[in-house]
């Protein structure tokens, strides 16, 4: 893929053939196959995500491979599979993890899905327990951090490509508290890996400081849950981001750690079932993915939990993604050039 308009150097986008430094990260627990491979055709990197975690491993993995197959027929370009990596109650990484660690690992395994499937991002955990079968293959690993420390032991673990995600960012978050503003720059300086920065990107402005602060590339969650593409999940989620205002927003302690979502009816049941003992991590799970599909596939943004980003609060529009990508950078390119028309050796008073 060519285009004669500048565009911006990465090593993101060098490794992976892609033509801009922009990726669709995980929308999970739902299927993002259409979003992930228009992204993908538009020159991003799109992100397929697991499957509801109430399905049993095996047909969790047989429904990821289908998403992975689906995806091939819809684009030839690169794209990823996200899979968080959370650690449960008992300290161990939940099983799911591993199951679909694997069935990524086993599906590159496949030729015609190896050309296209080239990244496995990591979430929610260590990736210590995954990074060598992942390690065994030619897939890129990004891994996502909210912390420098956790940056600095995911580089040491051998991860390619760190992904520091602030705390504005929506769904999973991190247990302590971290802005985009304060910790994409910390993990930048100290990590010798590329850095894709998360949490808050939306607009050429938003992505132009990104990169000011040295990020090899941006990602981007809420946003594209507003796109015409986005066309495996109900409309009404991409209408509760459009119409999102500042401070709608919470985060409520979810199967494995905080998670920014919408301040709604869903949200405040999750939060005073969070309260009660007698309820397994098994039935906790299981309420919690219902109500994440009732919101994603039916479009129940009031009782549904609807994961959403701060940054909700600045998006006003349902995009299409082949119109939006080339625009988002062609905008943080005249930000940056606008930028650097302001800089003078002149003093004027
Ligand atoms: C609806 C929704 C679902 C998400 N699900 C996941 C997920 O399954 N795995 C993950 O690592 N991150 C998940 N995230 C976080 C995104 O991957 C991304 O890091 C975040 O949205 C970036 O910040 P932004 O929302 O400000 O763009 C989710 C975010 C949203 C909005």
């Amino acid at each position: 893929m060519s285009v004669s308009a500048p565009t911006l150097r990465s090593e993101l986008c060098a490794r992976l053939g892609i033509l801009y430094p922009v990726v669709q990260e995980g929308l999970g627990p739902y299927k993002t196959v259409h979003l992930a491979a228009s992204v993908s055709n538009a020159g991003g990197l799109g992100t397929l995500c697991i499957p509801p975690l109430t399905l049993p491993p095996d047909e969790g993995a047989r429904v990821l491979r289908e998403y992975i197959e689906e995806t091939c027929q819809l684009t030839d370009r690169p794209f990823a599979v996200n899979v968080p990596v959370g650690v449960g109650s008992d300290g161990q990484m939940l099983p799911f993890s591993r199951t679909y660690v694997d069935a990524v690992v086993g599906a590159v395994k496949d030729p015609a899905i190896a050309a296209r499937l080239r990244v496995i991002t990591t979430s929610a955990g260590a990736p210590s327990a995954v990074r060598s079968s992942i390690a065994d293959t030619d897939l890129l690993h990004m891994h996502k951090v909210g912390g420098t420390r956790q940056a600095l032991r995911a580089q040491a673990e051998g991860v390619d490509v760190s992904v520091a995600s602030g705390y504005e960012a929506g769904g999973h978050t991190h247990a302590r508290p971290v802005h985009t503003m304060v910790l994409a720059p910390n993990v930048i300086q100290a990590v010798d890996i590329p850095v894709v920065v998360a949490g808050g990107i939306r607009d050429g402005s938003t992505m132009a400081a990104a990169l000011a602060l040295g990020a090899d590339a941006v990602a981007l969650g809420t946003r594209f849950v507003a796109t015409t593409d986005n066309r495996d999940w109900h409309p009404n989620y991409a209408c509760a981001v459009r119409d999102f205002k500042e401070g709608e927003d919470v985060t409520v302690q979810a199967i494995y750690g905080p998670s920014r979502m919408l301040d709604n009816e869903g949200a405040r049941e999750l939060s005073e079932l969070n309260e009660r003992a007698d309820l397994s991590h098994d039935a906790m799970t299981a309420w919690k993915d219902e109500r994440l599909i009732a919101a994603q596939r039916d479009g129940d943004v009031v009782r549904g939990i609807a994961p959403i980003g701060q940054v909700a609060s600045g998006i006003h529009d349902i995009v299409d993604v082949a119109e939006f990508l080339p625009r988002l950078v062609a905008d943080a390119i005249e930000v940056l050039r606008r930028t650097a028309d302001r800089v003078t050796s002149q003093q004027s008073v």
